[in-house]
């Protein structure tokens, strides 16, 4: 592999808003998604695959029958632990499935059903006769849980972090900020549920799997099934040219995938389509854990810090441990002499958590942003005056410089267009007919992440035209269309000129679509083969050649602290009577290096907004404990802001590039959006009724007391 030193992009196609490329397959229906592809991309006569879910939180199969299953029209065969295909342990035990009668958590899949049709499979599955030895379960996250200190928490930070003396620096506060701040569970609910299409074929006498899987990153479905099934990666082909979005819950492989390929195996060579049910999802496909975060912030007088301490209890999986970093920002954030931060989890007979846009950060930031404006109204200072005074010079984790920290540009860039100056001091010092009215502020911030791993192809085609080449996924991002721009400006040609393939394991390897790191991590692998590529065959290149490269790494990056940041102004309406909560106004300003494509990139800054103000006021999975299962698993019941929801929303971001962090100028910005964006909610919410909420979503009975 060629490792390439990349220099800055000259851009030209970078920083425009180009359409997106892949725009007019996608309105006419013509992309196809995970279970749609037919005999044109290999997938002739399939089976259906239907998903048998267990029905107690713990416990042994004691007696599955499939016999009626068996009967059905259409259903060709009922597998379970009895007869399914074996599987190596590679210690991921949400993977492991009927491999043995252990159920660990309720929606465990106990068997699977295919049949000629979908409809068939599903009509199968609910006549499989399951019966159960029934063993106590704990489904409930409570402060009381016995908990344990994981080794670190996600994706391999620190589990704890302590400087100085907290515990005498509070003590020693003329102003201590002290109290318990929750987040409830949440599900990721993109457009396109789970999928997978999976088949096996003989290639030259050796197995290979092939699999359309809609997931965040095809490579890196390949790393877990491989050695699942024993197989060499380059026996793995997983591709996903469309996917309808995942917010994490796509960043892994789950459960079904495995069960979507362990079928494909029985079938002597047929393939077979999984469509993971909406339901489905609310117990299979990962969620954002419940956070109970212990805030206690120690000032002086001004609102100066002296300690913050952020204690984390949250949940995880007794299959499978997944642990929250909800603590990380408080380690960056603001400044401070003495600091502290942990994370405990209590083991639960539950289905795995998972990443959930900005895992970490969105329900840390809720947690300490709301303490922050207590402090401010504590102090009797100003929310962005609070901000102001406690400003790092240094990133306090790390003690490096920042590399471009303009939180309080992007908080006064707000305010301006907030008219925050005009803010009355609250709180319930406003009413409009029957609504309390208030404005609330609220950082943001999100690491900037490139990913190791990836690499990129290019080579020349007839007449001027390039094929770009990288396994990395649009997940609906816009990354097919951005990476077009960025490769067009590597070789210094037009966007049409470049013929641009993703989403495919036989591509040069690419990370996941993850960590908002995507563009930063695949635009880099890009810029770096098209430099190679031209230092090597110049500007006129025959056509036919082509070079692979990887970016070099860079040893001056390892001096800085990379992080974006951002300011979220909301106006909530609290309804005097009923406690309704209306957001008639939000608005994100961001520091997030060069923006390469100003359309896709809005659209993913106001997504993150809605789905920050879809957790402020809606968001709540309930977990009823007796059962150990999500009650709450569909839309109706679960419900994500609407378009009736969403008012005044804007986002804009300051003029910069980057340079440093990418050759693009670019930092990255799915999940920045959706951090910050709750507690900017909940702090209006409180200017406008006087009552503090420190517990997601706002609902209104919190109002009404
Ligand atoms: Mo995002 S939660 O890192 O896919």
């Amino acid at each position: 592999m060629t490792e390439q030193v990349v220099r800055p992009l000259a851009v030209r196609s970078v920083g425009r808003s180009l359409e997106r490329v892949d725009g007019h397959e996608k309105v006419t229906g013509a992309a196809a998604y995970a279970v749609e592809h037919g005999e044109a991309d290999g997938v002739i006569d399939p089976l259906h695959v239907w998903l048998v879910q267990s029905t107690v939180a713990r416990g042994r199969v004691a007696r599955l029958r499939p016999e009626a299953a068996l009967s059905h029209p259409g259903v060709v065969a009922v597998i379970d632990h009895s007869n399914a295909p074996r599987l190596r342990d590679t210690g991921n035990r949400e993977l492991l499935i009927l491999q043995d009668d252990a159920v660990g958590f309720r929606g465990q899949v106990v068997a699977l059903v295919l049949a000629e049709s979908a409809e068939s499979a599903r009509e199968g599955a609910a006549l499989v006769d399951v019966s159960y030895e029934v063993e106590p379960h704990e489904a409930e996250l409570r402060e009381d849980n016995a908990t344990y200190k994981p080794d670190s928490v996600n994706p391999d930070m620190d589990t704890d972090t302590e400087d100085g003396d907290v515990d005498a620096a509070l003590a020693a506060a003329e102003v201590v900020v002290d109290h318990v701040y929750r987040t409830p569970y949440e599900h990721n609910n993109p457009l396109e549920p789970h999928a997978t299409t999976a088949w096996w074929e003989d290639d030259a006498g050796r197995e290979v799997l092939s699999m359309f899987d809609s997931t965040q990153g095809v490579h890196g479905v390949v790393e877990s099934l491989a050695p699942l099934f024993g197989l060499e990666a380059e026996q793995v082909r997983v591709r996903a040219p469309y996917v309808g979005g995942g917010f994490g819950s796509k960043g892994e492989a789950h459960a079904h995938v495995v069960a979507a390929a362990l079928a494909a195996r029985t079938t002597k060579g047929r393939p077979v389509k999984l469509a993971v049910t909406r339901q489905q999802m609310f117990a299979l496909t990962g969620y954002r854990t419940a956070t109970i975060s212990h805030l206690r912030l120690g000032a002086t007088a001004d609102g100066t810090l002296t300690a913050i301490e952020h204690a984390v209890q949250e949940q995880t999986s007794a299959i499978r441990e997944y642990a929250e970093q909800t603590a990380s920002p408080t380690r960056m954030m603001y400044a401070a002499p003495n600091r502290r931060t942990s994370h405990r989890l209590a083991r639960l007979d539950v289905a795995v958590p998972s990443w959930m846009r900005a895992p970490g950060e969105m329900p840390g930031m809720f947690a300490h942003e709301v303490a922050m404006d207590e402090l401010a109204v504590a102090c009797g200072i100003d929310p962005l005056e609070v901000r102001e005074r406690n400003e790092p010079d240094v990133d306090p984790e790390t003690g490096r410089p920042f590399n471009n920290r303009r939180l309080l540009e992007c908080l006064h860039r707000g305010a301006e267009r907030f008219d925050w100056a005009s803010r009355p001091p609250g709180p319930r010092a406003t009413v409009d007919g029957d609504w309390w009215v208030g404005t609330g502020v609220a950082s943001a911030t999100y690491p900037a992440m490139k990913m190791p791993g990836n690499s990129a192809r290019v080579r020349s085609l007839d007449d001027g035209r390039y094929a770009v080449a990288i396994g990395s996924v649009d997940i609906g991002t816009g990354a097919r269309t951005v990476l077009t721009q960025i490769a067009a400006d590597a070789l210094d040609v037009e966007p049409g000129d470049i013929d641009l393939a993703i989403a495919d394991t036989r591509l040069p390897p690419a990370s996941v679509a993850g960590g908002s790191s995507g563009t930063s991590s695949w635009g880099t692998a890009i810029v770096a083969a098209a430099q190679r590529f031209r230092a090597d065959h110049g500007p006129s290149p025959d056509p036919g050649v082509e070079t692979t490269a990887s970016a070099a790494d860079d040893p001056a990056a390892e001096q800085y602290a990379f992080h974006s940041f951002g300011a979220v102004f909301a106006e909530a309406r609290v309804n005097r009577w009923t406690g309704e909560v209306r957001v008639p106004r939000l608005l994100g300003v961001y520091s997030v290096g060069r923006v390469v494509n100003p359309m896709t990139a809005r659209s993913q800054l106001l997504g993150g907004l809605v789905m920050g103000l879809s957790a402020g006021l809606f968001e709540e999975s309930h977990r009823d404990p007796r059962f150990g299962h999500v009650v709450t698993q569909d839309l109706a019941t679960y419900h994500v802001a609407a378009h009736a929801d969403v008012l005044d929303l804007d986002a804009e971001w300051l003029e910069e590039a980057d340079e440093v962090f990418t050759p693009m100028g670019s930092r990255g910005i799915g999940e920045i959006g959706i951090v910050g964006t709750a507690a900017a909610v909940a702090n209006a919410t409180f200017h406008a009724t006087g009552v503090r909420v420190r517990s997601l979503p706002l609902t209104a009975d919190r109002f009404l007391a």
